[in-house]
């Protein structure tokens, strides 16, 4: 005889959908390995009417969250409506009532993961949290079970497919960053906001889980420094290619002489490196374990299948742990220690494009008011100077040694206040 699992689900999205989806395909595969057979039996729907492009019976549905987060019957309550609130509440009482949760949603688990954790060990109930970094990629899982034996020195995510896809569709296509972004909308990997993303909002939640996970280290994500995609133009990538990189947005993170170090921000990779070639709306998460080395996990970070397939991992996982009445984490998953303090952007390799007035003498005082910032220069490229509003400018790139971000951004300061810059058009990190 199978176990019954009865999982409650809220929301019926995308992901609400390919959870469901995923369920109905392998169900059988799943009872066969497991011997649970799990079954969503309730469904939080606040527009019944909508047509859900899925075939769901109607008595499933529900407009009361309470019907799901208080039935005695549910053992699970599956969480997909995204957003900070009322997610947050809805998983609180959820695990209140006795429930395990699951949540693909990193917002609500970057901004209240301390909170939320907390109420799952008083409760005795456990809070899994897979597909909200890196959708399809088990990422958290493995580093939670096959390489918890690592103490892991550094963590670098593509962690955003529209991002990626943009980039990827700039680089090797030529399109403009316009361009590109409503050629991902079209194809549906961007939201018609596409705010969170193109900023790297959604990757410093996740990178903040990751962190947290890794680390063990408090870093929400309104302190972990952040810069998105949008001012990365065709001039970069020519550079980029030019010079043997691939920019990607990167949500990195490390520790070093006992301080944990991390942002997002578009980075020139070198294309040598195994993330360089990660394309389109793929994700891929690098991590360097002192055991393990250096490993890299690439597949789909969303979509409804991908999603749901991990958002199924954490449900059976649960069901697992329920059947073994070790209902609740012993050490929670997530850690948010403020000893060693999350130390923001270390020193690292920049590139930076300016437009400078195309007369004697810029270059020195640009290199001048570097070096009186401790700033070295690795390497500096002139493009061809061209007319522009009646005066004669010039592109120039450098690349500056090892410097802190701060250090980088006075020292750009004093040379606009030297008057010898037109604008600074980006700057970007430079992996090693
Ligand atoms: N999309 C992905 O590929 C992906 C990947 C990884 C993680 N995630 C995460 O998964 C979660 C769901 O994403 P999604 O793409 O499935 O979003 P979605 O397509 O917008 O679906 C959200 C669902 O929740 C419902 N909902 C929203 N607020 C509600 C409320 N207050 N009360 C009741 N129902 C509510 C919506 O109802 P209506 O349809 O009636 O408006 C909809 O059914 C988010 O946390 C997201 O970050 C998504």
């Amino acid at each position: 005889m199978k176990k019954i699992i009865k999982a409650g689900m809220l929301g019926i999205g995308n992901v609400g959908r390919g959870t469901y989806q995923a369920l109905e395909m392998n169900r059988h595969k799943i009872a066969e390995s497991t011997g649970f057979d799990i079954e969503i039996v309730k469904i939080l729907n606040r527009h019944p009417e909508k047509n859900r492009g899925i075939d769901i019976p109607k008595e499933k549905y529900t407009p009361d969250p309470d019907d799901i987060l208080t039935d005695p019957e549910i053992d699970i309550v599956i969480e997909l409506i995204g957003g900070i609130e009322p997610a947050t509440e809805y998983m609180a009482r959820a695990m209140q009532h006795g429930k395990s949760v699951v949540t693909a949603n990193k917002a609500a688990i970057a901004a209240n993961g301390k909170k939320l954790s907390r109420i799952a060990q008083e409760n005795h109930v456990l809070l899994r949290f897979e597909a909200a970094v890196a959708g399809g990629i088990p990422i958290l899982t493995s580093l939670t079970t096959a390489l918890l034996s690592n103490r892991f020195s550094e963590v670098h995510g593509i962690l955003n497919g529209t991002t990626n896809y943009i980039l990827t569709q700039m680089a090797q296509y030529g399109k403009s960053y316009e361009e590109a972004l409503s050629d991902a909308q079209a194809k549906g990997f961007a939201e018609a906001d596409p705010t969170a993303d193109v900023e790297g909002l959604d990757a410093a939640n996740k990178l903040s889980i990751l962190i947290s996970l890794i680390f063990g280290v408090d870093a929400s994500p309104e302190a972990i420094p952040t810069q998105g995609i949008t001012k990365v133009g065709s001039a970069d990538m020519v550079f980029a290619k030019e010079s043997g990189y691939a920019i990607k947005l990167l949500a990195s993170a490390r520790e070093s002489d006992g301080k944990v170090y991390g942002n997002v921000e578009p980075v020139l990779v070198p294309v040598s490196h195994p993330l360089a070639s990660v394309g389109n709306e793929y994700n891929a998460v690098f991590v360097t374990g002192n055991a393990v080395d250096d490993l890299m996990f690439y597949g789909r970070g969303a979509g409804p299948l991908p999603t749901g397939s991990a958002v199924l991992g954490d449900v059976i996982g649960v069901a697992r742990k329920l059947e073994k009445d070790s209902a609740y984490d012993i050490v929670p998953q997530l850690r948010y220690d403020s000893d060693p303090p999350f130390a923001g952007e270390g020193e690292s390799k920049y590139y930076i494009r300016m437009m400078v007035p195309d007369r004697p003498g810029v270059l020195g005082v640009i290199t001048t008011v570097f070096g009186q910032h401790g700033i070295s220069m690795e390497t500096i490229q002139q493009k061809a100077p061209y007319e522009e509003d009646g005066e004669r400018v010039a592109p120039i790139i450098f690349i500056v040694f090892k410097t802190g971000k701060a250090r980088l951004l006075e020292a750009l300061e004093a040379i606009k206040g030297e008057g010898v810059i037109k604008s600074v058009d980006n700057i970007m990190r430079v992996e090693e």
